[in-house]
C-alpha cells in the first residue's frame, strides 16, 4: 500500500529503514533514498527502470553539508549557491571518495542541490544523511508535479508519497557543471540562463550532446507523453492536416477557436513564462490521459523560461 501523507516522522522512519519515499520539491517530485544505502539507491533505479549510467542528484538542506560531499567548490559555484539555494539550481562538483559510485554512475563529480520546499527541508533537517532523488517518474516519462502524478506512476511499488501540494516551479532544476574551471550549463530548467548570467557572466550551454550525455536529461527523447506530440510555429495551419483526428493543443497565451480541437490549454493568459512553465507538465499529464490522437504545442518565446519550455517540448516530440 502506498501512503500519501504529510507525516514527516513516517517518511523519516521509512528512509531510516533503507526504503524510498517520494518527496515534494519546488521543481518536481523526487524519489528519495539515503545516499549511503545501497539497498535504497538500487530500489530507486529499479522502481524508475532507470539505467545505471544515469547518475542521481544529491539533496541537502544546508550549504555546510557540502564539505562532506565535494573536494572542490569553485568561486563561481559558491556565488551561484549563495544566490540560488535553496532553489532550483543543481551544481555538479568534484566528489569526495565517500560518495558511492552508484550515485554518480562512476563519474568523479556529484550533482547537488538544496531544494526550496518547506516540507522537504524539514525532512532533510531531521535526517542524518543526504538523499538522492531523481524525478519520481519512470525513465523517459513526464516528471510529476503533484502527488497524484506520482501515485499514477508508482502506486503499490513505493511505500510513501510525502504530500507537499503542487510544485511551484513545475519544471526541473537548471544544471550547471564546470569544465576547466569554467561553468557549463547542461540542462535548461527553472532558473533561466539570463538569471544565471546576471550572477556569473556569460555561460556556455551544452545541453544537446545526445551521444554521450553529461546529463541524460539531455537524451533526445525524454519527458515524453505517450501521445504523439508536435511542436510547431503556427498551430492553426498545422492542424488543418489532421481533419478527422482528436487533437489536444497547448498554447502560450492566446486562445484559438477551431472546431476540431478536442481540448485546448492556454498556459498563461497574461503571457507570464514562469506561470506557463509551472503548468507545462500538469498539462502534458492531463492531455496524455485523454486518449487523444495527437498533441500540438506552439513554440514558446525563445528567452527566459521560454527556452526551458521549448527544450522539454522538443524532447517530448521525439
Ligand atoms: O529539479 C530537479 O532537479 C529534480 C528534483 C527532484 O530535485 N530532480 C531531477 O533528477 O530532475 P533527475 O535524476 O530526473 O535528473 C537529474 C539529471 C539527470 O539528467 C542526470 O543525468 C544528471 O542530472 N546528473 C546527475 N548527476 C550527475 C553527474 N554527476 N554528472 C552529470 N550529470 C548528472
Ligand atoms: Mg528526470
Amino acid at each position: 500500500m502506498t501512503i500519501i501523507s504529510n507525516d514527516i516522522a513516517k517518511a523519516i522512519e521509512i528512509l531510516n529503514n533503507e526504503d524510498v519515499v517520494a518527496i515534494p520539491t519546488e521543481t518536481v517530485y523526487g524519489l528519495a533514498g539515503n545516499i549511503y544505502s545501497e539497498k535504497a539507491i538500487r530500489k530507486i533505479f529499479e522502481v524508475k527502470q532507470r539505467p545505471f549510467f544515469n547518475p542521481l542528484i544529491v539533496h541537502i538542506h544546508t550549504i555546510e553539508q557540502i564539505e562532506e560531499l565535494v573536494s572542490e567548490f569553485p568561486a563561481k559555484a559558491r556565488k551561484l549557491a549563495a544566490t540560488f539555494w535553496p532553489g532550483s539550481l543543481t551544481l555538479i562538483l568534484k566528489k569526495k571518495s565517500n560518495i558511492p559510485d552508484l550515485i554518480t554512475a562512476g563519474k568523479d563529480a556529484v550533482a547537488i542541490r538544496i531544494p526550496n520546499h518547506p516540507v522537504t527541508l524539514s525532512l532533510l533537517k531531521e535526517l542524518s544523511f543526504p538523499v538522492a532523488a531523481p524525478s519520481a517518474n519512470p525513465f523517459n516519462r513526464i516528471s510529476p508535479t503533484s502527488s497524484l502524478h506520482v501515485e499514477h506512476y508508482f502506486k503499490e511499488t513505493i511505500p510513501m508519497i510525502l504530500e507537499g501540494g503542487e510544485c511551484e516551479n513545475g519544471i526541473e532544476s537548471t544544471i550547471i557543471g564546470f569544465e576547466n574551471n569554467e561553468p557549463v550549463l547542461y540542462r535548461l530548467g527553472a532558473i533561466s540562463i539570463e538569471e544565471i548570467e546576471n550572477v556569473i557572466g556569460e555561460i556556455k550551454v551544452k545541453n544537446k550532446n545526445e551521444k554521450a550525455p553529461s546529463a541524460p536529461g539531455m537524451l533526445t527523447r525524454h519527458y515524453a507523453p505517450r501521445t504523439k506530440t508536435y511542436l510547431v510555429d503556427d498551430v492553426e495551419t498545422f492542424i488543418k492536416n489532421f481533419k478527422n483526428k482528436r487533437i489536444g493543443v497547448i498554447k502560450f497565451s492566446v486562445e484559438i477557436k477551431c472546431s476540431h480541437i478536442e481540448h485546448l490549454e492556454v498556459l498563461s493568459k497574461s503571457g507570464d513564462l514562469k506561470e506557463a512553465a509551472s503548468k507545462l507538465y500538469n498539462t502534458l499529464h492531463k492531455l496524455d490521459n485523454l486518449n487523444l490522437d495527437l498533441i500540438v504545442a506552439e513554440i514558446f518565446p525563445d528567452f527566459g523560461l521560454g527556452k526551458s519550455i521549448n527544450d522539454r517540448l522538443e524532447r517530448a516530440t521525439k
